[in-house]
């Protein structure tokens, strides 16, 4: 069997407002290949392996938090199993993909099939674009597993540790597991997109990882999964909204159920910042700003499907232009943490502190008027092949 490796070059990326710039940086905005995560500051030119993930991604900062904080949250541990595991759902209580699909064991099976094609044929390319952009990002949980377990302090040690931290990541990433499976058998079954391109897609992208800077800091961890829960709540219930605007109550149930499911886990991540506020006011609003400058990376960010090197910035667009994951999402995301964490009443903070704090508090609106200069700007309209519809063209 011979290996085929991958013939493209790298190359920096163009980012969507709400991607991942490298400008902003308050560290140099030097890239690294994907392949030297453990290694830490150090720049790689180009040098093309065998493997080597495909895109770029930045110079690897670890463990910026100070070590003696790592006690701060072995103190939490009694207060995680009372206010965070609380949001999660026991398995007999929840619900699985199987409830959303044809029963492969029934007679009707043939018929319900048939029934979710026809319903399907209704919706459009690019609408198919973005469920399948949002099914590929559900489907590499491995790697977000892997990222809360770089997390100092609250990772599992063990693989079955009992810390309340590594109760939650483990059962969070069963509970999220459904997602992509959920997803993915739908599409498999609607017959309207090309299973093998969004496999290899899915590939890469576990192959590739995610670069969300984090640092092992769960300070910067635990702000980066607020802020993306919120973000699939949104995106997911946007999908929904549209395909019940395309008549398909179904599969509006599916993009609805999971959006639910995204809205609890944005809770209970919400309540640890919450508390890292009541408890380290000046650390939290450092890493927040720190977080906001560097802009929260969207998990999927790596995607490739052996062809498009901007796949992820042409799905982005898609989403924007369609209103499932827009520039404004962004900004009311950041408005709406921001009041949930009262940053704006913080008291007590240190001279950087403040600083940061008058950084975040002035973010929104600054935002919100790049987005507003930027939509003035004429467009011009540019399609775009997607691999993962047969390479029909989608208007970006
Ligand atoms: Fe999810
Ligand atoms: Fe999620």
């Amino acid at each position: 069997m011979s290996l085929k490796l991958n013939p493209i070059t790298f190359q920096s990326r163009k980012y969507t407002p709400f991607s991942l710039p490298p400008m902003a940086s308050l560290r140099s905005p030097k890239f690294v290949v994907a392949s030297v995560l453990n290694s830490g500051p150090k720049e790689v030119e180009n040098v093309k392996k065998p493997f080597s993930p495909p895109l770029e991604v930045h110079v690897q900062v670890t463990h910026s938090m100070p070590p003696q904080k790592i006690e701060l949250f072995k103190n939490l541990e009694d207060w995680a199993e009372q206010n965070v595991l609380v949001h999660l759902k026991p398995v007999e209580k929840c619900w699985q993909p199987q409830d959303f699909l044809p029963d492969p064991a029934s007679e009707g099976f043939h018929d319900q099939v048939k029934e979710l094609r026809e319903r399907a044929k209704e919706l459009p390319d690019d609408y198919f674009v973005v469920l399948v952009g949002d099914m590929i990002t559900e489907e590499a949980l491995p790697t977000y597993q892997t990222m809360l377990n770089t997390l100092d302090g609250v990772r599992d040690e063990t693989g079955a540790s009992l810390t309340s931290w590594a109760v939650w990541n483990r059962a969070w990433t069963a509970e999220e597991n459904r997602h992509g499976d959920l997803l993915n058998k739908y599409l498999y079954l609607c017959g309207r997109v090309d299973m093998k391109q969004i496999e290899k897609t899915i590939q890469y992208l576990i192959g590739s990882g995610m670069d969300p800077r984090t640092e092992n800091s769960p300070y910067l961890g635990f702000i980066y999964t607020s802020f993306q829960e919120r973000a699939t709540f949104i995106s997911h219930g946007n999908t929904a909204r549209h395909a019940k605007e395309h008549g398909d109550i179904k599969l509006a149930q599916i993009c609805g159920t999971i959006a639910s499911d995204e809205k609890r886990h944005e809770t209970a991540y919400t309540k640890i910042v919450e508390k890292l506020f009541e408890i380290d006011p000046d650390g939290t609003i450092l890493a927040l700003a720190d977080m906001m400058k560097k802009k929260i990376s969207m998990p999927a960010h790596l995607m490739y499907d052996g062809r498009d090197n901007n796949l992820f910035e042409h799905f982005s667009a898609v989403t924007q232009r369609l209103g499932v994951y827009t520039a404004k999402d962004y900004a009311d995301i950041l408005e709406f943490l921001v009041g949930r964490w009262k940053v704006e009443e913080l008291t007590g903070l240190s001279g950087e502190g403040r600083k940061a704090q008058d950084y975040v508090c002035g973010l929104t609106p600054r935002i919100r008027r790049l987005e507003e200069r930027s939509q003035s700007r004429v467009k011009q309209t540019r399609v775009m092949p997607f691999s993962w519809i047969f390479d029909r063209e989608v208007k970006l």
